[in-house]
């Protein structure tokens, strides 16, 4: 039987998207990092601890990638007005469509290698989708408010970061409470991000559509190597 090999591409990522993806990878591993060493401060060195400043920079590092996210999240949402229609897939969930949920449990059933035939989908698929809505969307957004509230304290009372989120404080607790909840939030990213990964490589070797690629170029290769 002779089997030819059959492609089709669909531009889906626009360059804003893939850029925005990478930056905020970046950020966010940077941030995890720098949030870890925060939380687990490095042993005391010798001498004046301002003339080595390790965890000076260390916070500084962490607040200078935490406005890169900032920028980067705002931008993200300018560009789900104007951009295509997979670019506002970040903010918004089809839960109500019928079938939603169905290939929901198709994909975690091909996860578990339970399923023989993988489904195909232009934009992200069910599962990753409702993923990234909630740890990326709603988790980013509580990342950023947990996070400007607990700086508000070191910016002082007055400063624009108090008066937009310096609320959330009495809100949650006390001050204690809000950066468990955001050390909380750090752990919560790392896994998604190693299930991510994975899922990005997996898919990629085993559902006969390209997705690494796609969010390095856009385009997303269908591949088909059945005869009809
Ligand atoms: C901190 C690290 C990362 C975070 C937080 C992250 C987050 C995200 C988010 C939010 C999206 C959806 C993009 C959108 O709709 O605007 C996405 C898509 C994607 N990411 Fe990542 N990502 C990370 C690292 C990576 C890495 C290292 C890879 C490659 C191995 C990767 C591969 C992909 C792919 C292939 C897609 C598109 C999936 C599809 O085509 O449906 N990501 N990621
Ligand atoms: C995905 C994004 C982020 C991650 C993973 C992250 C992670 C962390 C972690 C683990 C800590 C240590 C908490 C502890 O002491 O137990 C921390 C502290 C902190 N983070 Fe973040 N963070 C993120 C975003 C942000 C943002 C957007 C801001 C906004 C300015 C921010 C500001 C702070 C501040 C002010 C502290 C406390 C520093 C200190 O007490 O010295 N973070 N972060």
């Amino acid at each position: 039987m002779q089997t030819e090999m059959k492609q089709t591409a669909v531009y889906v990522y626009e360059a804003p998207v893939r850029l925005w993806h990478w930056v905020n990878a970046l950020s966010i591993t940077i941030l995890a990092i720098t949030g870890y060493l925060i939380a687990n401060p490095l042993p005391t060195m010798s001498g004046e601890a301002s003339d080595h400043y390790v965890m000076g920079y260390i916070r500084f590092v962490h607040f200078a990638a935490a406005y890169i996210f900032t920028v980067g999240f705002l931008g993200r949402i300018y560009w789900a007005f104007v951009g295509n229609e997979h670019a506002r897939e970040l903010f918004k969930l089809p839960c109500f469509r019928c079938g939603f949920w169905k290939e929901l449990v198709h994909e975690l059933r091909w996860y578990a290698f339970l399923e023989k035939e993988p489904k195909k989908y232009i934009g992200h698929n069910p599962l990753a989708h409702m993923f990234i809505v909630v740890i990326i969307t709603i988790g980013g957004f509580a990342m950023l408010l947990t996070g400007f509230a607990l700086y508000a304290e070191q910016t002082g009372i007055g400063s624009w970061q108090d008066s937009l989120f310096g609320w959330l404080i009495p809100l949650v607790g006390q001050s204690q409470d809000v950066r468990i909840w955001h050390h909380w939030g750090m752990w919560i990213i790392v896994v998604f991000v190693m299930m991510h990964v994975y899922v990005a490589i997996r898919e990629d070797i085993m559902s006969r559509q390209s997705l690494i690629s796609t969010m390095i170029s856009g385009w997303r290769m269908f591949k088909d190597d059945r005869p009809d």
